[in-house]
């Protein structure tokens, strides 16, 4: 592979990592006010950031290179609501597909064509992230204080599989 191509699977896996242990401050937060449908859900989004930095990982292993990992910035810890950290949510998830974007771009120029392989399902993964974080973006707009529609949906929420967060 060539290094270009592996610095930008390497900031990737970081990037997916630090979107896991944001995601992980978000469960926290929400737990703490006792949103815990929304904190399951994140803690379970969590795991599946970490499960796609695997799947570099070991992309990057498996094409006989070595794996740099590094540091990991604090994630956002405070948030105004519930609603928000939703709405930042979809942010990361709008700023992963960038990077995914721009990461592809660099293997297809670069012709490594095993990295644009792998690199498809993480395409088609975001399509489906961004969509679900935006609709529950949209659901908190739709419902805005009123406690028991937040109760339903926190129990919505709340009722998200394990199975769902399948290995890729
Ligand atoms: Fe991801
Ligand atoms: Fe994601």
């Amino acid at each position: 592979m060539k290094p270009r191509v592996l610095e930008a699977i390497n900031r990737q896996i970081n990037s997916e990592l630090s979107a896991s242990y944001a995601y992980l401050a978000m469960s926290a937060y929400c737990e703490c006010r006792k949103f815990t449908g929304a904190a399951r859900w994140l803690r379970l989004q969590s795991q599946e950031e970490r499960m796609h930095a695997m799947k570099l990982f070991d992309f990057v292993l498996a094409r006989d290179h070595n794996v740099e990992l590094q540091a990991i910035a604090q994630p956002k810890t405070d948030f105004a609501s519930v609603a928000e950290v939703f709405e930042r949510a979809l942010e990361q998830e709008q700023e992963v597909s960038r990077q995914i974007d721009s990461l592809y771009e660099t293997a297809f120029n670069e012709k490594a064509f095993a990295a644009v392989a792998e690199l498809q399902w993480f395409l088609t993964e975001q399509v489906e992230e961004e969509k679900t974080a935006r609709e529950i973006v949209a659901k908190f707009t739709m419902i805005g204080d009123d406690p028991a529609s937040l109760l339903d949906l926190d129990r919505d929420l709340g009722a998200r599989s394990a199975a769902e967060t399948a290995a890729p």
